[in-house]
Formats: C-alpha cells, structure tokens, sequence
C-alpha cells in the first residue's frame, strides 16, 4: 500500500506520520494493512498543493491524507485569496489525484463550517455557514472535493491540540505559568481534540470504504474558559483563570458561538473511540515533555 501525507511537518500530519512509524496510537493498534505501507511524507517544500500540475503528476497512491492547511485563523481574514488557494484550490487538485489514480482522500476540514447559532450539537448533515475567511475557505474545500472525487472522506475536526507544533494547550501552559491570573473566553463553545485520536481515526477510515463526510472531536463540550482551567489544573500551575466575554476579547476573525459536532457516522462507519475531552488532555500533559 502506498500512502501519502500532504503537511506532512504540521501539527497532524507529523503525529499521523508518527503513528504510522509505531503502529499505534495513544488509543490503540492501527490496522494491519498499514504495517508494510510505503509512506511519503511531504510538506509545502515536497509538494506544494496549490500547483496543480505538480500535484497531478506526484505519483500513485492508495490512499491521501491532506493534513496541509492554511490554519491562521485570524490572518485568514486579510489574506483570504492566499488561504483560499491552500484550502479549496489545494484541497481539489488533490481530490483531481485521487480521481485520476483510484485514491481514496482523507481531508481535514473545520467546526468553523458553521455558524454557530444552533443551541444543539451540528451533526454532518446541518447546513453550513461560516462566519469567517477561513470557514469560507474551508467549506469552499468541501464542495471542491465533492464535486471533483468520488472516494473522498472530509473529517471535520475542532480546537486541536498535539505535541509537534504551537496550539491553544501550549499557549495556556506558557502564559500561565508566567502570570498570576488570566482571562479566556468564556462564551464560546466547542469541542477540545487531541490531535492523536483524530490521526486514529483518519487511518480507520482510509482503509474502509464508507465515503462522506465525518465529524471528529474530542468527546465532551465545554468553553475556552472550561478548557484552559483544565490545562491548569492538569499541568498543576498556580494561576487564576479568569471568565471575560467574546465582546472583551474582540479578534480579526468572528468565531462560532457553538460548534460543538456530533460523530453519528464515524460511530456507524468506524466506531468512535475518541476520547472524553479531559481524559486525553490529562494523557497528552503527562507525555507531552517527553514527546515534543
Ligand atoms: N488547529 C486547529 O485547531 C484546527 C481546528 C479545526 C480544523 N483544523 C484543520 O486540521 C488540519 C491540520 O491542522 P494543523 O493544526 O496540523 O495545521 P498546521 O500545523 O498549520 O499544519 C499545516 C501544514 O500544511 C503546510 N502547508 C501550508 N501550505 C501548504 C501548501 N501549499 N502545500 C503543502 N503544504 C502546505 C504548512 O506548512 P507551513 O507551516 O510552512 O505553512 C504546515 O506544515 C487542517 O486542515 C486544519 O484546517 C485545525
């Protein structure tokens, strides 16, 4: 089997390449077929998304798993061309591969889809609607891929966090620690994702054939606030966390108010073993000085 990880140097796809290299993961063994697959890891340097004809002519694969992304949230909103290219251009020419060579594409996609105005969890079905650049360059990824492959499986994953790479856990930990009290957002709500449980959950999928569309979290909601109490409390540092509003924390770019996601066909397709949100964290607080 040969397989490819695009972003192959970002935040997933090196805990991705990592678990393919152990055979398993935090949450357990992934499935044999892997164990003598040719895995070719690239990042923007190897193979650059965005050029169509490079990506077209990059070779044969069973399976692609896209972790490259656009992911600055925030400068997304003054650079929303150049993320679109990464997002929705990228994200096709690699949907254009699979069609092309019989592969299957595993592509990252976001809880930022959504607007967040539902009271309820979003289910895979709920209709999209992003509030910001990078939710829009996001979706437009989405229907790219849908329109342009057949074998294509879109992960919607949220607020991720894993040891390679900077993240919200990293920041809390560090501001924390060098501060007697902070405030975090407490009127957003989401779900926290450990970056290994997902990367199981992409290898489960790559190998079976229920294409469409998934949501992939953390199990569990809660707020910024909720989450970066947790991380100080796991990490045992001595700082106040305190509540502010959306409104006190003004950003570039809008976030949902909820988009906390419902995993009813990873349940059905693979099995959802994703881990309660505070019970992975706890886990990657324990690791993380040893395996970044
Ligand atoms: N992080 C989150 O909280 C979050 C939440 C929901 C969904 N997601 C989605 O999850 C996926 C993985 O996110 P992540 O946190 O692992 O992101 P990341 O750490 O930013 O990794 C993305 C990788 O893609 C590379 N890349 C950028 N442009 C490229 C191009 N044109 N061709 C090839 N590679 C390119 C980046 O390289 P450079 O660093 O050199 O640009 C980087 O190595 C993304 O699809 C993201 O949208 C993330």
């Amino acid at each position: 089997m040969r397989v490819l990880i695009t972003g192959a140097k970002g935040q997933l796809g090196t805990q991705l390449a990592r678990i393919l290299q152990n055979k398993e993961s935090e949450i357990g063994h992934i499935p044999a077929c892997y164990n003598n697959a040719e895995v070719v890891l690239c990042d923007v340097q190897e193979l650059d998304i965005t050029n169509k004809d490079e990506v077209l002519a990059f070779g044969e694969f069973d399976i692609i798993f896209n972790c490259a992304a656009y992911t600055n949230v925030n400068k997304c909103e003054t650079e929303e061309d150049f993320a679109y290219k990464i997002n929705a251009v990228g994200a096709e020419n690699l949907a254009l591969l699979a069609k092309k060579t019989g592969a299957k594409l595993v592509h990252i996609s976001t809880d930022y889809v959504f607007d967040g105005e539902k009271t309820d969890i979003y289910s895979e079905d709920d209709e999209c609607c992003p509030v910001s650049a990078y939710g829009r360059t996001k979706r437009a990824g989405e229907e790219k891929i849908i329109s342009a492959c057949d074998k294509y499986f879109i992960v919607r994953t949220a607020w991720l966090y894993g040891y390679y790479g900077n993240n919200f856990v990293k920041t809390i930990r560090k501001i924390a620690t060098e501060n007697d009290s902070i405030k975090v957002v407490a009127d957003q709500f989401g779900n926290p994702t450990n970056v290994c449980d997902l990367a199981h959950h992409m290898l489960l999928l790559g190998v079976s054939d229920k294409y469409g569309i998934y949501h992939c979290t953390g199990k569990g909601v809660c707020s910024w606030h909720d989450f970066a109490t947790e991380i100080v409390k796991v990490f045992e540092i001595d700082c106040d966390v305190k509540k502010c509003t959306t409104e006190e924390y003004p950003t570039p770019a809008k976030r949902p108010k909820n988009s906390a996601l419902s995993h009813k066909n990873l349940e059905s397709a693979v099995g959802d073993y994703m881990r309660d949100w505070k019970e992975a964290l706890l886990c990657f607080a324990k690791n993380v000085d040893k395996e970044s």
